[in-house]
């Protein structure tokens, strides 16, 4: 992953790709010229190492020129297309073939054809290294095309950023999310697990995703979703994990620029554990850590029966109720412990003391990830 300005990029295209693609143009481009002389024109700045590169794997006698064009304002393609150099020389019956980085809406071919639109030359082409179809709204026609590429900004190899990242050798493509700090969250019951979660979300300005309030929220407000996990539960069944791992990347998505997350109440499995990781992969993002508050059962025990004089909660005021809980928590969070520490993700953090020195705790675990 780099970072140019306030943006992250990945990895997209290597350069052994992008050397093999322009083979591929130069192979075609050289057998449909023949004979000819041709003029291959690059267009200005992003063209600048593509042409270098295709020209030096020209089999054949040809001439070099460029035209300097600028559109783009930071990561948006405008329509007004400035002209900064021009034509510099006569190209009256001359092949002439174009050398375009990248079309992205077609409004630098445009311009390319306007500028073309007097010259009497014999023949003009378009080439282009990189294509985003889905984002092209004019009908000139490309006649050679490197590779086609979605509709998601990129930088390298001639393309830039604001400024940077021409010099790359290689394609970056723009990260779907930002850099963000995504958690998972355990702790036996009466851990403190939704006191801490509280400090954490505004400490961090993460979104808290519990799923228990997931999906009471989309059973209540009758989504879709919330309705198909309800056909299952009135069935009697278990909401299949691909109906809650739809239901948070819902929630994920309508918080597209959170600083990241804390997951509470899921994963419970392996399997919905390596849902998750996909889903986080999709959003060009990952599970940062599992943290998991420990708390010895007898403390637990006791403030669970504290909280149950209080609370009128009735599964906090039976001891036999309370152990069996804590035991279940263990048996399952068992194996997501497994899971993360796998990963290297597992940290696991001292749930006694007071509130403020549980949050420090918690606090240095995710400063230092
Ligand atoms: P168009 O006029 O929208 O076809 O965009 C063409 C010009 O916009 C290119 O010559 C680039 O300078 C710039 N451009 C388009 N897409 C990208 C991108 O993904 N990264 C960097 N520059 C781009
Ligand atoms: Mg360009």
């Amino acid at each position: 992953m780099i970072k140019l300005h306030d943006k992250y990029f990945k990895p997209f295209i290597s350069a052994k790709e992008i050397d093999r693609a322009l083979q591929r143009l130069v192979d075609e481009i050289a057998e449909d010229v023949g004979d000819e002389i041709p003029v291959f024109v690059g267009i200005l700045n992003g063209s600048f190492m593509l042409t270098s590169d295709f020209v030096k794997k020209y089999p054949n006698t040809c001439e070099v020129t460029f035209i300097k064009l600028a559109s783009y304002e930071g990561v948006k393609s405008s329509e007004d297309i400035q002209r900064l150099i021009g034509l510099t020389q006569d190209l009256t019956d001359r092949t002439v073939i174009i050398l375009e980085d990248i079309i992205d809406t077609g409004n630098t071919l445009h311009e390319v054809y306007r500028i073309f639109k007097n010259e009497k030359v014999k023949s003009l082409k378009i080439a282009t290294l990189f294509y985003k179809p889905e984002a092209y709204k004019k009908d000139f026609k490309l006649h050679y095309v490197g590779i086609e590429i979605p509709d998601k900004f990129i930088v390298g190899y001639g393309l830039d950023y604001d400024g940077l990242g021409r010099n790359l050798p290689e394609v970056y493509q723009i990260k779907e999310t930002q850099h963000m700090t995504n958690l998972v969250l355990f702790g036996p019951p009466g851990a403190g697990k939704g006191t801490q979660a509280e400090f954490l979300k505004e400490k961090y300005n993460l979104v808290h995703i519990s799923t228990g309030d997931v999906f009471r929220y989309n059973m209540k407000n009758e989504t879709a979703l919330g309705m198909l996990a309800k056909s299952y539960i009135e069935k009697g069944g278990l909401v299949p994990d691909q109906v809650t791992i739809d239901m948070l990347n819902a929630e994920v998505e309508k918080n597209a620029d959170a600083n990241g997350f804390i997951f509470d109440g899921f994963p419970r499995t392996n399997a919905q554990a390596d849902a998750l990781d996909k889903l986080m992969d999709s959003k060009d993002s990952q599970i940062n850590a599992m943290i998991a508050l420990e708390v010895d059962d007898e403390v637990l025990v006791n403030r669970l029966l504290e909280r149950g004089k209080t609370s009128g909660r009735k599964d906090d005021a039976d001891e036999t109720v309370i152990r069996n809980r804590i035991k279940v928590y263990y048996d399952e969070t068992a194996i997501l412990k497994d899971f993360y520490a796998g990963q290297d993700k597992y940290f696991g953090v001292d749930g006694v003391g007071s509130i403020e020195n549980i949050t420090v705790r918690l606090s240095s675990v995710i400063d230092n990830l």
